[in-house]
């Protein structure tokens, strides 16, 4: 038995390339109503979205992330840069920052929720995406927080890159892992 929200959800990939098509602001919206609608601790709602689709402010975290990079010792994420076609968010022309209130227990959880509500609403309306963890290094820099307008007292923790996929039918699915289930009944 299947249903349409399962069939997102088993569709769903992470998308690394992009076409530069922006997307339509309406599906936008809806995308960022699925994140306000996430399961959150206590209902305190203490999340802030950030939607970042000017392409300079894109290619400037780019190149501070490529800097951080170069300055950690992080060896996966320096053969990653060494790729001269290397972009944080694939080139894709929306990216949505989640941002979640500083010292608020479980706050990652909660901000997860939202991220994953938004990549599923997205997959649904044929918006690719991939959350982009690593981006965590640029965006817990002081003047990025500020051009991106993080509100005082908010952390940056998760970024989504959105758009229409360039490479989606070539995509194949991840292979999951088996024997991560047990059931006891
Ligand atoms: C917390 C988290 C952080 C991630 N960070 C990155 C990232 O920085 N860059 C990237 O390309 N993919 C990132 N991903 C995507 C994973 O690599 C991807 O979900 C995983 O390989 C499974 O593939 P699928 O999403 O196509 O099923 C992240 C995923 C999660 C949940």
């Amino acid at each position: 038995m299947t249903n349409e929200t399962i069939e997102v959800i088993m569709r769903r990939r992470s998308i690394r390339d992009y076409k530069p098509d922006q997307i339509e602001e309406e599906k936008l919206q809806i995308i960022l109503e699925a994140a306000k609608f996430a399961p959150n601790a206590g209902g305190r709602q203490l999340w802030h979205f950030t939607v970042i689709q000017n392409k300079k402010v894109i290619e400037d975290m780019v190149e501070k992330m490529i800097n951080v990079i170069k300055q950690s010792g992080n060896e996966n994420l320096q053969k990653k840069i060494s790729n001269p076609d290397y972009h944080t968010f694939y080139n894709a022309p929306t990216v949505i920052v989640v941002s979640g209130a500083e010292n608020a227990r479980l706050i990652e959880i909660d901000c997860a929720a939202a991220t994953e509500n938004m990549l599923i609403a997205a997959e649904s309306m044929g918006i690719s995406s991939c959350w982009i963890g690593s981006a965590e290094l640029v965006l817990s820099d002081e003047n990025v927080k500020k051009t991106l307008g993080i509100p005082a007292g908010y952390k940056p923790l998760y970024a989504v890159s959105l758009g229409y996929s360039a490479t989606k039918d070539k995509e194949q699915p991840v292979p999951r892992k088996e024997n991560t289930v047990n059931f006891v009944r």
